[in-house]
């Protein structure tokens, strides 16, 4: 399957993605995700990024794309993959039509997780995530690691990530609303939009995608 998660900062995006990647046997392909590894091994491409992302913007479009390109193209994506953070705006959502196309591929759906604003901040608040794969994601209430400051995947240090200051989220909150959410209305005018609440504990949000993409 090829399946696009969309939904603002905090949502669950990432806690999802991983959970469904996994029972469907698909990658878990997250640009916020390949960023970050960029940033920590300082690459180009991370250095490129990082200013964007500290300030809660977009990082441009065309750095992006080609990034995501790159990603989609690997062997492990031949047959299927879960994007999680891309596309984020009309352009990235017309080219990845494109990329697509060019293949003779098609999405199979769009998961659209909706969640009140209050939630997304506490969420996000609590959010600790592994220095050495940040999609090894915790939260200091929600879902704790058995040991404090440590992660239960392998080992390494969890930190609260540096876009995750309280300035930060209401610009990334902002900037969904305006350049992200305008996605849904396109691939709604495709008919691939199925919208869940993303709200109540982690099994019950992943067991509504399930039923939702019709895999359950
Ligand atoms: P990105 O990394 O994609 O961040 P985001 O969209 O802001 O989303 P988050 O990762 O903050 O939240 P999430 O929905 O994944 O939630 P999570 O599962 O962690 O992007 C970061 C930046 O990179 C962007 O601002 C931009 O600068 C750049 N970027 C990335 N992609 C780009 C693109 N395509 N174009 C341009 N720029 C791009 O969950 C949050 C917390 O809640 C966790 O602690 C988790 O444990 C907890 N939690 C999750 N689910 C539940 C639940 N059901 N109940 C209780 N707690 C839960
Ligand atoms: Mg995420």
């Amino acid at each position: 399957m090829r399946i696009v998660l969309v939904g603002p900062p905090g949502a669950g995006k990432g806690t999802q993605a991983a959970l469904l990647a996994k029972n469907l046997s698909i990658p878990h392909i997250s640009t916020g995700d390949l960023f970050r590894a960029n940033i920590s091994q300082g690459t180009e491409l991370g250095r490129k990024a990082k200013s964007y992302m500290d300030a809660g913007n977009l990082v441009p479009d065309e750095v992006t794309i080609e990034m995501a390109k790159d990603r989609m193209e690997q062997q492990d994506a031949a047959g299927g993959f879960l994007l999680d953070g891309f596309p984020r705006n009309v352009p990235q959502a017309e080219a990845l039509d494109d990329m697509l196309k060019a293949e003779s591929m098609k999405l199979d759906a769009v998961l659209d997780l909706e969640i009140p604003e209050e939630e997304v901040v506490e969420r996000i608040a609590g959010r600790r995530i592994c220095r050495n794969d940040s999609a090894h994601v915790f939260h200091v209430v929600n879902k704790p690691p058995k040991r404090d400051g440590v992660c239960d995947v392998c080992g390494g240090e969890l930190y609260q990530r540096d876009d995750d200051s309280e300035g930060t989220v209401r610009k990334r909150l902002e900037v969904y609303h305006q350049k992200t959410e305008p996605i849904i209305d396109y691939y709604r005018r495709q008919d691939l939009v199925v919208t869940i609440s993303a709200s109540g504990p982690v099994e019950e949000v992943t067991a509504r995608a399930m039923q939702a993409l019709g895999v359950s």
